[in-house]
């Protein structure tokens, strides 16, 4: 696999393999079991564009970022000790500022789908689609649902230009995405997800506690996380308010986390258009009056 040596790999996420026995040979036996370009070719949409933002770095000290097979065997086993208390627990933040039952659900950003499984797990009789710009994270996501007997589509796409059509979603959700994105990146997944929702439809935004990690260098240096600083800076609640959501509440997760709900608001009725008032006659036919 190419993990760079120089890089928290060796500093960081291989003392967590072994602090936590993650067998790695397991992990290299599932690396190579799969047939990476084969597989991600059934994902991949051929004519999309990586942003630069996206191919040019390194994530979490894999080299390539997530655009090769070494990303989506490492995401899982790591992901479960750097989100605590516990990382169901984090991700079921998500699934309880839903409101109401869903019909259709979009997860941005889904990765290996851990938070997509759950929205379907919750809401079973909802259609639930995981957009990703990884081909090879969403070979992971496949084979998680499978292996659950949960029916869910996987696209490979930018969250910030779905190309799903307008208002066809009742939630838009995107879980530990705009830590990894430029801010300016997070405000157009934003105004993506407001095109996307029906009226009245949520978004909901679970990702890192920027009062937080904007007070914890150590935090934001321990992974590499090349634009986590700006996302500490900024402020997911101003972001959706400037995309036009109302209703925006953020509430912390156990001091590091945090989950961002927004409502698209329902349009209100011009009252310059006057609509005829109908009045009841003693003889009960209806009459427009005015
Ligand atoms: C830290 S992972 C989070 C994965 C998953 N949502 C979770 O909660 O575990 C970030 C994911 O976002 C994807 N990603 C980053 N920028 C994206 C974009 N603009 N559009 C779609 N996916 C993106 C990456 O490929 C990666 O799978």
């Amino acid at each position: 696999m190419a993990v760079r040596r120089d890089t928290i790999w060796e500093r960081f996420l291989k003392p967590i393999f072994q602090l936590f026995l993650i067998d790695e040979d397991k992990l290299l036996q599932l690396y190579k079991s799969i047939d990476w370009e084969k597989e991600s070719d059934r994902f991949r949409q051929p004519n999309l564009t990586y942003p630069e933002y996206y191919s040019s770095q390194n994530f979490h000290g894999i080299q390539g970022g997530y655009l090769n097979g070494d990303a989506p065997v490492t995401y899982d086993p790591i992901t479960q000790y750097v989100l605590p208390p516990n990382e169901t627990w984090v991700r079921q933040g998500v699934i309880e500022a839903i409101e109401g039952q869903p019909r259709r659900i979009l997860d941005l950003g889904c990765g290996t789908g851990s938070t997509t499984l759950m929205l379907k797990q919750a809401f079973p009789e909802a259609e639930v689609i995981g957009i990703d710009l990884s081909p090879y994270m969403l070979i992971m996501a496949d084979r998680k649902a499978r292996q659950a007997g949960l029916e869910i589509q996987w696209q490979h796409g930018k969250a910030e230009d779905t190309k799903f059509l307008n208002a066809s979603f009742d939630v838009v959700s995107a879980s530990l995405l705009f830590h990894e994105t430029p801010p300016k990146v997070a405000r157009a997944i934003l105004r993506e997800a407001f095109r996307l929702l029906v009226p009245g439809g949520q978004v909901i935004i679970l990702d890192g506690n920027q009062k937080t990690l904007l007070h914890t260098d150590w935090l934001t240096d321990i992974f590499e996380e090349p634009y986590i600083k700006d996302y500490a800076a900024g402020s997911v609640d101003a972001w959706m308010g400037a995309a036009g959501f109302e209703a925006v509440r953020t509430q912390e997760i156990w001091w590091v986390h945090q989950v961002t709900r927004g409502i698209k608001p329902t349009p209100v009725e011009d009252s310059s258009i006057a609509t005829p008032q109908i009045e009841e006659t003693s003889d009960t036919i209806l009459v427009p009056v005015g």
